[in-house]
C-alpha cells in the first residue's frame, strides 16, 4: 500500500505506471507535445492581436504635439463677426498642415461658459463635427454651415440642425505682450463644457465621453511657457 502510493506521488512517469513511459523521464511525451502545442498556439495569438491590440488603444495615450501661434492682435477682432484665420495644426508639412478657424472676442452677452484665463477669445475649428468636411460661416445667417450632409451650428458653434454629433471644436486661446495667440484644440460637449480633442462623430453628452476615451495630452491645460515671440517692428 505504501509502495503504491510512493508510485502514484514519484516524479518518474515509470513509476506512475504511464503508457510508453521510459525510465528515468519525468514529464511523458505526450504531455510534452501537448504543452509544446499550447505554447506555439499562444504564441500564434500573441502575435496576431498584440499588434492589432497596441493599434487600437495607442491613440489614447498618444501626446499631441502643439504649439502656440499669433494670429494677431486684439484690435483685429470684435465681438459680433468672425473673422477668419489660417492657422498651422500640422508642423511641417506646408499646406497640407494648415486648416482654418474662426475667430471672435468673447462676447458675455452670448458666451454664458465660465470665463477663464482661456476663452477671452472664441476661435472656432472648421472641421464639421459629423463627418469633417469644413464648415463655412455664413454672416448673414449667423450660422456655420456643412455642405457635405446639411450640418448647421449657431453662432457659438453649437448644433441647430443635421447630423452633427457635437458643436464644433475649440482652441485655447491667449492675449499676451499685445497679440492674440491661438493654442490646441479641444472638443466640448453640448454644454460647451471642455474635454481632450475628440474626433468627428464621437459625441461627449452621456454615455459618449466614455464610448469615446480621452487622450491623456489635454486632460491638463497646456503650458504657456515658451510662447513665440511677436514679429519684431522694423522701422
Ligand atoms: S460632414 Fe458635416 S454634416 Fe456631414
Amino acid at each position: 500500500m505504501a509502495e503504491d502510493r510512493h508510485r502514484q506521488t514519484s516524479k518518474y512517469t515509470l513509476d506512475r505506471n504511464m503508457p510508453g513511459a521510459f525510465e528515468g523521464e519525468t514529464v511523458s511525451r505526450r504531455r510534452f507535445m501537448t504543452g509544446t502545442v499550447h505554447a506555439a498556439g499562444g504564441i500564434a495569438a500573441a502575435a496576431f492581436t498584440l499588434p492589432a491590440l497596441g493599434f487600437a488603444i495607442s491613440p489614447i495615450f498618444k501626446r499631441l504635439p502643439f504649439s502656440w501661434q499669433i494670429i494677431g492682435t486684439p484690435a483685429d477682432f470684435t465681438e459680433t463677426a468672425y473673422v477668419t484665420k489660417v492657422i498651422t495644426i500640422v508642423q511641417g508639412i506646408g499646406e497640407a498642415g494648415k486648416s482654418i478657424a474662426y475667430v471672435r472676442k468673447r462676447w458675455p452677452a452670448v458666451d454664458t461658459e465660465p470665463l477663464n484665463r482661456f476663452n477671452h477669445y472664441v476661435a472656432l475649428s472648421s472641421r464639421c463635427m459629423h463627418l469633417g468636411c469644413p464648415v463655412r460661416y455664413v454672416e448673414a445667417a449667423e450660422r456655420f454651415i456643412c455642405p457635405c450632409h446639411g450640418g448647421v451650428y449657431n453662432f457659438r458653434g453649437m448644433v441647430a440642425g443635421g447630423p452633427p454629433v457635437r458643436p464644433l471644436d475649440r482652441f485655447y486661446m491667449l492675449e499676451r505682450n499685445g497679440y492674440v495667440y491661438l493654442g490646441p484644440r479641444y472638443s466640448v460637449n453640448s454644454e460647451l463644457q471642455r474635454f481632450s480633442p475628440r474626433d468627428p462623430g464621437e459625441p461627449l453628452d452621456g454615455i459618449g465621453q466614455y464610448l469615446y476615451p480621452a487622450r491623456f495630452d489635454t486632460s491638463v491645460l497646456p503650458s504657456t511657457k515658451n510662447l513665440p515671440l511677436p514679429p519684431k517692428i522694423t522701422p
